[in-house]
């Protein structure tokens, strides 16, 4: 992971993988039972890939979304069982349509969201929202040091843009460097009228970009 950082900094967003207990945190809402369609972005070397498929055990569908072609190869390798695609996930409803699945049960957010430009945490969190049907949950997490920049608070303030319910969760002090997790759910429809859930042909199906106005915009 230090190796990739040291090549793109702000893409990778961390010098080191997740901690154990943040991933148990951020996979929380994978469902005890059913196949479940479970989607991942950006899984870096693994860590919540693991507990996704602990928690899992074999049953339902993991995709793992993943932007860096190294990264994305050695997942593959390592993980047998998910299924690895090597692309932005700001694609993810074309990229699940694709493999057959109309919607996912739970994405689970391993981005480095603050180092994010706001178009593309913007048409992310579209592509989230638009694969999540109404009891879908979304997770992912920040650092505790960096909660107050700019494009974090523009993402918290997306997030409740995007979801009727957004909670965070206690601070994971064990992770190196702390981190905490944001657990939404209920997918606010801001799609235009007319336009089905699910909508495929595009990056973005928002009527309009809700969040212009919010603090922290570029
Ligand atoms: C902070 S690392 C997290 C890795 C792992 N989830 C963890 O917590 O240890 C962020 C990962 O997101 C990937 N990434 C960044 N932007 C992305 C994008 N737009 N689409 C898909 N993956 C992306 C990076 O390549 C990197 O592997």
């Amino acid at each position: 992971m230090l190796h990739e950082f040291l090549r793109s900094p702000l893409q990778i967003g961390a010098v080191a993988p997740s901690s154990r207990r943040l991933a148990a945190a951020v996979a929380a809402p994978v469902p005890e039972a059913g196949d479940p369609v479970v989607v991942e972005l950006g899984p870096g070397t693994g860590a919540f890939t693991g507990m996704i498929q602990e928690l899992l055990g074999g049953r339902g569908h993991h995709v793992a979304v993943e932007i860096n072609p190294r990264l994305a190869s050695a997942l593959s390798r390592r993980f047998p069982r998910v299924e690895v695609v090597t692309a932005e996930a700001a694609r993810l409803p074309r990229l699940l349509a694709e493999r057959g699945h109309a919607a996912a049960d739970v994405v689970i957010g391993g981005l480095p969201w603050v180092s994010l430009p706001a178009d593309v945490q913007h048409e992310t969190l579209c592509a989230v929202r638009d694969v999540l049907p109404a009891d879908g949950a979304f997770t992912t997490f920040g650092y505790v040091h960096a909660m107050r920049l700019a494009p974090a608070r523009r993402f918290r303030r997306m997030l409740g843009v995007s979801f009727e319910e957004v909670v965070a969760g206690r601070t994971v002090w064990g992770n190196v460097p702390p981190a905490f997790v944001y657990h939404s759910r209920r997918p606010r429809d801001i799609r235009p009228i007319g336009r089905p859930h699910g909508w495929r042909s595009g990056r973005c199906s928002c009527a309009s970009k809700p969040w212009a106005g919010l603090a922290g915009h570029r």
